[in-house]
Formats: structure tokens, C-alpha cells, sequence
């Protein structure tokens, strides 16, 4: 068998880059999953930046928060690579705005983003992987899920509903040799953290004792070890990596 296939959903943006690079690192054939309202090229030039740094990944065009759309990427990938060991369900949005103001429109695109992306994603790789007695889900949620935020109403409860998917599917398929796990990055340094207005994210930046905002990096490092085979009696756990600004 050739190495175990990784797909990264969002694996374009700022966190996502680095979970594909570390997992190519650690072996992975990584596949980058991009929406960018279509734009192919976009995607392309990412992969070529990638290929310039000395990383092979792919790339795959879907809406995970569509069914349809999710299953189209999913299909090509498995056509493609084989099949889909590793799912990151790390694609999400954020709509912020206190909730007296918040609008349907704007609950409902983060529910979608962020929550029912992992039902359409995960739904789609999880037979092949009871199939193959091997996987590893790994969802990318956030310390507001935990902890809830001033103006993330929705992101938040998106978030936190990752917890409760993250720990019934775990008991459904531990048996099988797939684990689900949950990582809960704190405020990292990507573009989803720079569209906070500077005051805000200076005194959001305060309340953290490590003293700075996190690295993708720092993300990645986790989730390429708990991909690993010596995570294997990891199971429906959470990782807060937040350099300390919420524990519990
Ligand atoms: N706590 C208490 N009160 C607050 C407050 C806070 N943190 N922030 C603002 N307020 C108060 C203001 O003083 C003001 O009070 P008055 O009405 O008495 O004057 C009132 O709330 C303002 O309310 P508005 O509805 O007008 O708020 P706004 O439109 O000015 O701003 C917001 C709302 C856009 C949500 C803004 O607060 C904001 O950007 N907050 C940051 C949210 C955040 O942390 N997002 C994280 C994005 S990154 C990410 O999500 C990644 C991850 O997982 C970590
Ligand atoms: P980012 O750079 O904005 O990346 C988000 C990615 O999600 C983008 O690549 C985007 O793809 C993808 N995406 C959004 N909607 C999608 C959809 N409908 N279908 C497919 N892909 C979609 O932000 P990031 O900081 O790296 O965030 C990555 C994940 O970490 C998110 O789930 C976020 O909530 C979580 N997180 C971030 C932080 C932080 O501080 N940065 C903290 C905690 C948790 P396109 O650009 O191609 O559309």
C-alpha cells in the first residue's frame, strides 16, 4: 500500500497550509481542500507555492457546507488517490456580530461553514474507513467554542457542536481503528484573526498568558500526531492549544 491519503478541508488557508505541510512531512499524501467562490486559479497558484517549497500537495475544489458539492470533491479524491484515511474538517467562516443584531443569514452560513460541513464530510469518508479498519477524524474547532465570545453567537455554538459530534462518533467507531478527535486552537495568527478590529484583538491579545497569539504551525504539530499510528488509543478527546487563555 502507498502512503495513507490526508485530506485537509480549507487546506489553502492560514491554518490549513500548515496541516498540509506537516502532514507531507510526516509522510502523508496530502490533498487541499479549497472553495474560494470557484476560483481554480487561486487554488492553483496555492499549489504551485507549495511544489516551489518542496511540498506535493494537491488540491480539490468543494463547498463543504453543500452535500452535493461534498460529494463530488470527495468522489474525485478517492478516484484519484485511492482513498481518504485522514479527514481534517478544518474549513470555517466566521460572521461575527452581537447577537441582538445577528441575522439569519448570518447564523445560518456559520452553522453551515462550520457544523454541517462535518456532517457532509465526514458521512462521505467514514464507510470507506470502517472499510479499511483505519482513520483518523480530526475536527478543527476553537477556544470560543469552550469558553464563548463576545459576538460569536454562532461560531461559537457551531464550535462547541463539534465537541458533542467529536465524542458520540468516537464511541460509534473505536472499535474499528478510527478515532475522532477534536483540536481547539485560541486566537492564531491568520487572516480570520487579522479581520478583528486591532483594539479588540489587543485586549483579546491581553487576556493571553503565553504573552502572543498563536502560529498555524502550532495547530499543525498537534493534528499531524494525533493522524499518527501511536495516537491510535487517542480517542473522542479535545486538544485546547490556546498558550493558555482558557483551561479547563
Ligand atoms: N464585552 C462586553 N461589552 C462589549 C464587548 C465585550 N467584549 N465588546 C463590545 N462591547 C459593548 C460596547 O462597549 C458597546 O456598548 P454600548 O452599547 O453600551 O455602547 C456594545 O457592546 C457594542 O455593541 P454592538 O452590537 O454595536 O457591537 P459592535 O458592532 O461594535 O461590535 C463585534 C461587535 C463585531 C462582534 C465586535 O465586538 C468584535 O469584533 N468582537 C470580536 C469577536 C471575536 O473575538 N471574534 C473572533 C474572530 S477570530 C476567530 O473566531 C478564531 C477563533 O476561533 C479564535
Ligand atoms: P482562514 O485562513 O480564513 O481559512 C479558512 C478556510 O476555510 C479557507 O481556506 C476557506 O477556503 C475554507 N472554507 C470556508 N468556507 C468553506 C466552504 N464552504 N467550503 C470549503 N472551504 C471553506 O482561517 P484559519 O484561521 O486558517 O481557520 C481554519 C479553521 O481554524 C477554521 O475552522 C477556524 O474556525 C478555526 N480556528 C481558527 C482560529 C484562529 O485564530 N485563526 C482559532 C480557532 C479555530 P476558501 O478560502 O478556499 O474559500
Amino acid at each position: 500500500m502507498g502512503s495513507k491519503v490526508a485530506l485537509v478541508t480549507g487546506g489553502t488557508g492560514g491554518i490549513g497550509s500548515a496541516i498540509c505541510r506537516e502532514l507531507a512531512n510526516q509522510g502523508f499524501n496530502v490533498v487541499a481542500g479549497y472553495n474560494s467562490g470557484g476560483n481554480h486559479e487561486k487554488a492553483a497558484n496555492w499549489k504551485a507555492q507549495q511544489a516551489a517549497d518542496g511540498f506535493d500537495i494537491d488540491v480539490a475544489y468543494g463547498d463543504v457546507s453543500d452535500p452535493a458539492s461534498s460529494e463530488a470533491c470527495v468522489n474525485g479524491i478517492i478516484e484519484k488517490h485511492g482513498s481518504i484515511d485522514v479527514l481534517v474538517n478544518n474549513a470555517g467562516i466566521t460572521r461575527d456580530s452581537t447577537f441582538r443584531k445577528m441575522t439569519l443569514e448570518q447564523w445560518d452560513e456559520v452553522m453551515n461553514a462550520n457544523l454541517r460541513s462535518v456532517f457532509n464530510m465526514t458521512r462521505l469518508c467514514i464507510n470507506p474507513m470502517l472499510e479499511n479498519k483505519w482513520g483518523r477524524i480530526i475536527n478543527i474547532s476553537s477556544v470560543n467554542g469552550q469558553k464563548g465570545q463576545f459576538g460569536q453567537t454562532n461560531y461559537a455554538a457551531a464550535k462547541a457542536g463539534m465537541h458533542g459530534f467529536t465524542k458520540s462518533l468516537a464511541q460509534e467507531v473505536a472499535s474499528k481503528g478510527i478515532t475522532v478527535n477534536t483540536v481547539s486552537p485560541g486566537y492564531i495568527l491568520t487572516s480570520m484573526v487579522a479581520a478583528i478590529g486591532d483594539d479588540i484583538l489587543e485586549k483579546i491579545a491581553s487576556t493571553i498568558p503565553v504573552g502572543r497569539l498563536g502560529q498555524p504551525e502550532e495547530i499543525a504539530h498537534a493534528v499531524s500526531y494525533l493522524a499518527s499510528d501511536p495516537a491510535a488509543f487517542i480517542t473522542g478527546s479535545n486538544l485546547a492549544i490556546n498558550g493558555g487563555q482558557h483551561m479547563f
